[in-house]
Parts: C-alpha cells; sequence; structure tokens
C-alpha cells in the first residue's frame, strides 16, 4: 500500500465508515486509520460498530476546523495521507442552513489542507457530481464544468478549488473524486432510499419531488469505497476521478423498484404501498439529471462496480429492515 497510516474525516458518516470498513477488511498492511468525526447529527457511533474497537482504527471526536488538533494527530500518528469525507452533506438542509455548509465544508477543507500542506501530506478530496449543475444530455467528466446549483454544491465546488489551488500553488500532492449519488448500510434517513425504505416500515406516506421524473446515477457504497481506495494507491497526483453507477434512473422508477424489493422481502403488498407514495412540491433549484462518465479510473485504475442495483437494493433493504 503507498500510504499506511491514514487520516481519515467523517469516518462516522455514511461514506466515511464504508471506507475504514472496506480498508481494515481487506489490507493487512494498512497499519493505522485515524478517524477524525465531530459526530454532528449525521454521524452514528453505530455506523463504526464493525471497526470501532479494531486496533489499527483509533477514532476522534474533533471538528476538521480544528487546525492545531490535526497538526497534532498527523504528528503523533504519523499520519502519510489525508482521506476527506467530512461534510454537510444533505441539499435540502443547505437550502434552509447554508451557513454551516459554508463553515464546515469550504472553512473545514482549508484547514485540513493547510494541516497537510504543514506535514506534506497526500490529500485526497471526496466531492460529487453535484457540482456540475444539471444535464440535459450527455454525462459529466473530469473535464465537465462547473454550475453548482444548490448551496451544497457550491460549498462543494468552492472547496474542490481550494484543494486543486493547494497541489498547484504550494506542490501540495492532491487527487479528488466526484461521485454520484450512493446508495448502502449506514445512510442518515433524511436522504432517498432510507426514507422510502423507513416509511415503507412505518406506513407513513412515502413523499417524491415534483413529479418523480429528475434522473440519477446510483452507485452502492462499497464500490465507491473500493474506488476511493485505489485512487489512494494508484491514483496520480493532481489528477480528478470521476465515479459512477452507469445506472440512471428516474426517482420515481427507483421507488417502484424499491417497493417491489421491499414488498416481496417483507410478504407485503406491492399496490397498498404504492398508494403511499405522495408527489410533493418540487426543491428550489432541483437539478433534473445527473449522469456520468467513468471510463477514466475504469482504463486507468481498473476500478468497475461490483454491484448491479438489484443487488445493492437487497443489501441495503436487508440493512435497514434488520
Ligand atoms: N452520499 C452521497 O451520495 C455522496 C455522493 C458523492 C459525494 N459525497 C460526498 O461524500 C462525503 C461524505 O458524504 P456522506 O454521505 O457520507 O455524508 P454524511 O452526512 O453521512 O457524513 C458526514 C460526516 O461528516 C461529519 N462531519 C460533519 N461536519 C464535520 C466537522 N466540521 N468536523 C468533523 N466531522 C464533521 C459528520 O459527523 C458525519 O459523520 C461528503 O463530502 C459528500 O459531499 C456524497
Amino acid at each position: 500500500m503507498r500510504y499506511k497510516r491514514i487520516l481519515v474525516t467523517g469516518g462516522a458518516g455514511f461514506i466515511g465508515s464504508a471506507f475504514i470498513r472496506y480498508g481494515l477488511r481487506h489490507f493487512s498492511g494498512l497499519e493505522k486509520i485515524v478517524n477524525l468525526d465531530l459526530l454532528t447529527y449525521a454521524g452514528h457511533e453505530k455506523n463504526m460498530e464493525a471497526f470501532l474497537h479494531e486496533p489499527r482504527h483509533i477514532f476522534v471526536r474533533g471538528d476538521i476546523r480544528d487546525r492545531p488538533l490535526v497538526k497534532n494527530l498527523c504528528k503523533k500518528h504519523g499520519i502519510e495521507a489525508i482521506l476527506h469525507c467530512a461534510a454537510e452533506s444533505h441539499v435540502d438542509r443547505s437550502i434552509q442552513d447554508p451557513a454551516i455548509f459554508l463553515e464546515s465544508n469550504v472553512r473545514g477543507t482549508f484547514e485540513l489542507l493547510e494541516a497537510a500542506r504543514d506535514a506534506n501530506l497526500h490529500f485526497h478530496h471526496v466531492s460529487t457530481d453535484e457540482v456540475y449543475g444539471s444535464l440535459k444530455s450527455g454525462f459529466f467528466n473530469e473535464f465537465s464544468s462547473y454550475q453548482p446549483n444548490s448551496p451544497y454544491a457550491a460549498s462543494k465546488a468552492a472547496s474542490d478549488h481550494f484543494v486543486r489551488a493547494w497541489g498547484k500553488t504550494y506542490g501540495l500532492s492532491t487527487t479528488i473524486s466526484h461521485c454520484s449519488n450512493n446508495y448502502g448500510p449506514c445512510q442518515h434517513v433524511e436522504k432517498f432510499i432510507p426514507q422510502m425504505i423507513h416509511n415503507c416500515l412505518k406506513g407513513m406516506p412515502l413523499p417524491v419531488y415534483g413529479e418523480g421524473i429528475n434522473i440519477r446515477d446510483w452507485l452502492y457504497v462499497e464500490d465507491h469505497a473500493e474506488a476511493l481506495w485505489l485512487i489512494l494507491d494508484k491514483g496520480l497526483s493532481g489528477e480528478v476521478y470521476a465515479i459512477g453507477g452507469e445506472t440512471q434512473m428516474r426517482n420515481i422508477d427507483l421507488l417502484h423498484c424499491l417497493i417491489d424489493r421491499f414488498a416481496t422481502r417483507l410478504s407485503q403488498d406491492p399496490a397498498s404501498l404504492r398508494q403511499l407514495i405522495t408527489f410533493v412540491k418540487d426543491r428550489p433549484g432541483h437539478d433534473f439529471r445527473y449522469a456520468i462518465d467513468c471510463s477514466k479510473i475504469k482504463k486507468e485504475l481498473g476500478w468497475t462496480q461490483r454491484h448491479t442495483l438489484e443487488e445493492g437494493l437487497e443489501k441495503t433493504i436487508a440493512w435497514y429492515t434488520k
């Protein structure tokens, strides 16, 4: 492994915890993962259940904006690379309360970059396809132009630019990845798929924005985790990698697919679950379509998606219903 001692931010969240689980399970050469997470409303100890007491994992509750803390952790644990996942991540919350997105996503990334520069560490930024805005046709790739439409996307776009600038100006070793929508175990119930499973379980309305025709590209979170490890291990400094599921679906079609699988697993009537579907007023600035061309990471790093949507949904429903 290129980096054996890694600082992961946001490792009590959805993607960060999947990244740590994957690394500790697959790489015996990994010596240490220091997991810095503030445990905001989005972070949970339960997400760390599989590795909380693993000797190679050290959990630190703290803020990425606390530069002295980050510098101290890097020094104390001989950190070689930072994998930056911590963020405010929910678009709807960013519309209600954008200030914390500026603080955590932009200033937080800035403070981490300064700590990385001080110790000359590699820095990987986990970003999103949402920075590119909305597609009518075609696909996003590494050269797509930035057109963020929500405060969340704007904050991620700004943090991407800081990462790039620290590479160009200060010679920091950096990589950035832009991933499409993830789903899987440990995702907060405010997000689309967990919310639908939760509401199916409770017999509550299944709220769908607008007419449900917005299109997203879905990737099972473990496949994203594998891509991040590959980039850390084999990615080239200064490079950007687009990661996607190559599984585009309209929200309403995804929901029907989810209902069918949920109903089969729990021996319920899909027709009565469908009656819970409720179309609600659309989100302001709602991007119509995202889709990713991920041929670069496939060709250059040998990554591929391992889960079909059906397999991923089965695992996800199994986890939430358990
Ligand atoms: N979920 C997706 O579909 C998706 C897709 C592409 C990219 N991303 C990006 O991946 C990253 C992780 O997303 P996620 O879905 O796991 O988010 P999440 O909301 O599940 O987890 C975020 C974690 O960051 C922590 N955190 C927030 N602010 C912090 C701070 N100031 N200091 C320390 N910890 C803090 C939270 O406690 C939480 O554990 C984000 O940067 C997001 O933009 C997410």
